[in-house]
């Protein structure tokens, strides 16, 4: 099958996209062939999430994740993709207290895995690795909102910024990641009316994951939209899928098909 040559997304096609009103769709993938599978799509951004520790590594939280095996995710997408814009994230312990650790960081994922651009959770509090990698010449993503690697403080995985405080000192973080020269924010789970000030006051893309409809872009894991992940069922997300179910079945009838002498049949040998 031929694939159409596609140009490639930048960070200012994605400005751009916001400039005219056209939402930007986002998902997240960890390997070459999924990876490929979204590329001949019209998906304008793939993330390789640190979401890979609990999808792809079975742990419990984002935060045993490595460097290292973040770019070991990362350059296997890197290799399938040539129109999407590849975000990756810095792992937990990598960029935050320690601006000259978070830039060397963000330098083997750029060098080590190919990937277009970075991003960080948090506002205020990693404002200095921010600038330094941004002052290296390194796109940088915000993540404001439920921040995952951050579980431990919160204790649970509720809607943030409910309270007033919380609710502005978020407006205030996004400003100040906007100013600092990120180029779009992702806001986790928090009210759509929250985060559809936070987009009609930010001029930079804001991609939503449970923060309603009024903002630049939609992001979701891809294994919870296609339904491999049958565990984790909030409210943000839509089941296009239920793949497990898929899978299962595929399995199952390849087994009966072993054990009763069908498979292999004579078309299917030498
Ligand atoms: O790691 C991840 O998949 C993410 C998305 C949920 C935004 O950060």
């Amino acid at each position: 099958m031929a694939i159409k040559e596609i140009p490639k997304v930048t960070t200012h096609v994605l400005q751009e996209m916001k400039l005219r009103g056209e939402k930007i769709a986002m998902l997240t993938a960890y390997d070459y062939s999924i990876a490929k599978i979204l590329d001949h799509t019209k998906i304008d951004v793939i993330l390789v999430g640190d979401s890979a520790s609990n999808v792809m590594a079975g742990h419990k939280t984002t935060i045993p994740i490595t460097l290292n095996e973040m770019i070991y995710h990362a350059s296997s997408v890197v290799r399938a993709v040539s129109r999407a814009l590849v975000v990756v994230d810095l792992p937990f312990g990598t960029y935050q207290g320690n601006s000259k650790e978070a830039l060397s960081s963000a330098i083997r994922i750029m060098k080590e895995a190919g990937a277009d651009s970075v991003k960080l959770e948090g506002g205020k509090e990693i404002l200095e690795s921010v600038d330094r990698i941004l002052s290296a010449g390194i796109p940088v993503m915000g993540h404001l909102g439920l921040t995952p690697q951050s579980i431990h403080k919160f204790g649970t995985y509720v809607v943030r910024a409910t309270q007033k405080d919380e609710a502005e000192r978020l407006v205030e973080d996004a400003h100040l990641l906007e100013k600092a020269g990120c180029f779009a924010i992702v806001l986790e789970k928090i009210p759509a009316k929250l985060a559809a000030r936070v987009s009609k006051e930010i001029k930079i893309p804001i991609i939503g994951i449970g923060a309603g409809s009024s903002v630049d872009g939609q992001v979701l894991v891809l294994h919870d939209m296609l339904g491999i992940t049958m565990e984790f069922s909030p409210r943000f997300l839509r089941r296009y899928h239920n793949l497990y179910e898929e899978i299962k079945g595929s399995v199952s009838s390849y087994i009966k098909d072993v054990k009763s002498l069908d498979f292999p049949n004579e078309r299917e040998q030498y």
